[in-house]
């Protein structure tokens, strides 16, 4: 059995940022509310026409040149989102057709803002049962087309972009383990009520605004602390690691706070944990991605380092990962 590594890194935002400032014009919030209670400045925002695989076109093809691997040798696309371009067919296949990757397979991922780590867990499976050599895998989000701006507890936190990473086989460790759970009981903490086959688009969907994002974010923060401390440190041990060699925790991108509290549990100085949150807000699937490839060009994240991902998101679900960068 070969392992599985990043062969490549790439990201995309649009260009339109939506600040505090812009959000205290169209809601009852303050820059002062948004930034001590979450670590947001600002987010991005796609235009009308632009779409989720627009961005994840962009990224992907960042991320191809970055790997130095031409489209033909990709086998195969895992997009994790939960903005696809359409409910069918999946956002994957219009990647596939735009990349020109005609010999791969490709398949959207639905796992909330943890859409990167199951992807990757996905990924990493296949190639190591020998399945795949390689593999592209993408988390991207129009989250501002499922936003209620008229929710101030909701429409401050998300925004849009896309990450892309290829990988390949490889004869010595990349990907040194990852680790996923779910829990289902809690669905209804974080969704979308309408426009699927629970509740289909009707007048009175759209009359009550059941195609926007609903989230109580006070149960979800508590949920998110618990599981993505006790991911992490699950994920840490199964690469037969301790915390102190982690060199850098590239975690989702939610709320500064729940950085910090998992940060302390996990026992990581902070200039071990990386965040761009106060640029890009939440962007779910994306915010993983879009942070490692920061990570990478800035330098923080060097050849050789151990880094851990972590994420936590609707379903409830949550990933780990560990990585040999
Ligand atoms: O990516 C998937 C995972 N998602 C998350 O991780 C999100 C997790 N949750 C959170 O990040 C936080 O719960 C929020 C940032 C969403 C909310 O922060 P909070 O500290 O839990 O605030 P809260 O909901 O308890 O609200 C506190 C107060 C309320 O007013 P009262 O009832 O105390 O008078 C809210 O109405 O803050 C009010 N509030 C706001 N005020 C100004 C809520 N949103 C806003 C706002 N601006 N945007």
């Amino acid at each position: 059995m070969g392992f599985a590594k990043f062969l490549g890194i790439g990201s995309s935002t649009p260009e339109k940022v939506l600040s505090n400032v812009d959000l205290e014009k169209i809601i009852d919030t303050s820059d002062e509310w948004i930034t001590t209670r979450t670590g947001i400045k600002e987010r991005r925002i796609a235009e009308p026409e632009v779409a989720t695989s627009d961005l994840a076109y962009e990224a992907s093809i960042k991320a191809l040149e970055d790997a130095a691997v031409d489209v033909s040798e990709i086998d195969g696309i895992v997009l994790g989102t939960i903005t696809p371009d359409h409910i069918f067919p999946s956002s994957a296949c219009m990647l596939q057709s735009r990349l020109g990757a005609k010999q791969a397979f490709a398949f959207d991922l639905l796992a909330g803002c943890s859409g990167f780590l199951y992807a990757l867990h996905a990924a990493k499976g296949m190639i190591e049962g020998g399945d795949s050599k390689k593999l592209l895998v993408v988390g991207a989000e129009t989250l501002s087309k499922i936003m209620n701006y008229e929710d101030r507890s909701t429409c401050i936190l998300f925004g849009d972009g896309a990450g892309a990473a290829v990988l390949s086989t490889s004869d010595t460790p990349g990907i040194l383990s990852s680790c996923l759970g779910a829990n289902g009981d809690d669905w209804d903490l974080l969704y979308m009520p309408a426009g699927g086959s629970r509740m289909p688009t009707s007048e009175e969907t759209i009359k009550n605004r059941g195609h926007f994002l609903r989230m109580e974010g006070k149960e979800v923060f508590k949920e998110a602390v618990k599981a993505i401390q006790a991911s992490s440190l699950q994920a840490i041990e199964k690469a037969d690691l301790t915390p102190d060699q982690i060199d850098l925790f590239i975690p989702h991108q939610a709320n500064y706070r729940i950085l910090e509290a998992v940060r302390k549990r996990i026992g990581l100085p902070e200039e071990k944990v990386f965040s761009n949150l106060d640029k890009y807000g939440n962007t779910s699937s994306a915010s993983v991605p879009i942070a490692l490839d920061e990570a990478v060009k800035s330098g923080r994240l060097k050849k050789g380092d151990i880094a851990l991902f972590s994420a936590f998101g609707a379903g409830f679900t949550w990933g780990a990962a560990v990585v040999r960068w």
